[in-house]
Parts: structure tokens; C-alpha cells; sequence
């Protein structure tokens, strides 16, 4: 059985190690530090999913008092396509709704076709694309972490959702 709660922080290690094995696209933000901080400021902030004690899936579900954003959804190989991903993205909502969200966001890289599959299949639970949107970031000062670039594209999307997302004006 694969239950969902908040992350604790003795789990903070092992939740790096699963965006590592998830092949999540790496951030700046991903050190022990920020996480830990990010648990003991936001207990319910970042999600866990666990089986037999390990640290099998994972959302962040970020509220700033105007909107809801979603984060950081990972899940091991081996528990992939079991609707743990669906899961989680359901918790990380109710989490959001509790706290006044009532706009929730997520973003995905383009170029990581299963990332865009996921997002794409909870079209029957809501979630669609923006394709107005371009975004916008700013690495400099204090929040940079000059050792860690920005990923480049990985490579282009495959699969037929591909050929829509090209021809998408503003996609
Ligand atoms: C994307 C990811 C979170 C999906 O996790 P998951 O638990 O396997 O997803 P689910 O089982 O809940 O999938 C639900 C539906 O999403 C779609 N989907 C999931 N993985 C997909 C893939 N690789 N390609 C195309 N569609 C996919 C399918 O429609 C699936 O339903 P089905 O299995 O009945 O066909 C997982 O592959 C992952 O961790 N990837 C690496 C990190 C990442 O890219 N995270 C997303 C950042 S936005």
C-alpha cells in the first residue's frame, strides 16, 4: 500500500535522491537546505508518497496567497503508470483548496514528453493548457546558485501530441 502525507524532515535526503532517480530536471533549489527549510516553514507544502517506508513519489504544492502552484511531481520508475502521479497531483489540490486556492498551476517543461502526457491526460480532471503564457525567470544575486545552469531542452517532443504542441500558436 502506497500512502500520501506530508514529508517529514528526516525524509528531506530521500526525496532529493528520488528527483534524482525520477530523472527530474534539476534546479537550483534542490539542496537539503532549501528543502528542509521549505518543510519546516510549510508542513503540508511538500507531499510524500511511501511504500514500505520509502520514498516513492512526491508533489510540492506551493501557496502564496493569491494562487496555488504545483511542483516538483515525481515518481520512482518502479511505481510508474498506477495513477500514483494522478494521486498526488489530487492531494497536493485538496491541500491547495483548504488553504483559499482557487487558481492552481503547473509547469511543465515541453520538451519531456511523459511530463506533458501526465499533464495532458487530467484534462478529465480539469487541468488544460495555457498556451498564452511564456515564462519569465530571473536567477542573480542572493537566490542564484551559480554552479547549477539552467537545464537546456533535452530534446524535441515526441509522440503525437508533439506535432499539436509545434503547430500551438504561442506553444
Ligand atoms: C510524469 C510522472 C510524474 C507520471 O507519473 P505516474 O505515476 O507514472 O503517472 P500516472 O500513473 O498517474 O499516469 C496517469 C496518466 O498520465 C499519462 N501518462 C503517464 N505517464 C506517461 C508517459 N510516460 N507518456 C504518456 N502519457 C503518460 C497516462 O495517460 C496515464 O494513464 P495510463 O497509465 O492509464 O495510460 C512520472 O513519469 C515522472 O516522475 N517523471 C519524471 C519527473 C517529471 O517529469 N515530472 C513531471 C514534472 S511537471
Amino acid at each position: 500500500m502506497i500512502v500520501i502525507r506530508p514529508c517529514r524532515l528526516d525524509e528531506c535526503r530521500a526525496v532529493l535522491a528520488l528527483w534524482e532517480r525520477a530523472g527530474a530536471i534539476p534546479s537550483p533549489t534542490d539542496t537539503l537546505e532549501e528543502l528542509t527549510q521549505l518543510v519546516r516553514a510549510h508542513g503540508d507544502g511538500l507531499l510524500v508518497a511511501v511504500q514500505q517506508g520509502a520514498v516513492v513519489g512526491s508533489v510540492i504544492g506551493g501557496w502564496d496567497g493569491w494562487r496555488g502552484n504545483i511542483y516538483r511531481l515525481a515518481v520512482a520508475p518502479e511505481a510508474r503508470r498506477h495513477g500514483l502521479a494522478r494521486r498526488l497531483v489530487h492531494e497536493a489540490e485538496q491541500v491547495l483548496k483548504t488553504k483559499g486556492a482557487r487558481r492552481i498551476s503547473a509547469l511543465v517543461d515541453r520538451y519531456e514528453a511523459h511530463a506533458v502526457g501526465f499533464w495532458d491526460a487530467l484534462a478529465d480532471r480539469g487541468w488544460r493548457r495555457d498556451e498564452r503564457m511564456l515564462r519569465y525567470i530571473k536567477l542573480g544575486g542572493p537566490f542564484e546558485a551559480p554552479h547549477v545552469p539552467i537545464p537546456k531542452a533535452r530534446g524535441p517532443l515526441r509522440g503525437p501530441r508533439a506535432a499539436a504542441s509545434r503547430s500551438a500558436p504561442g506553444a
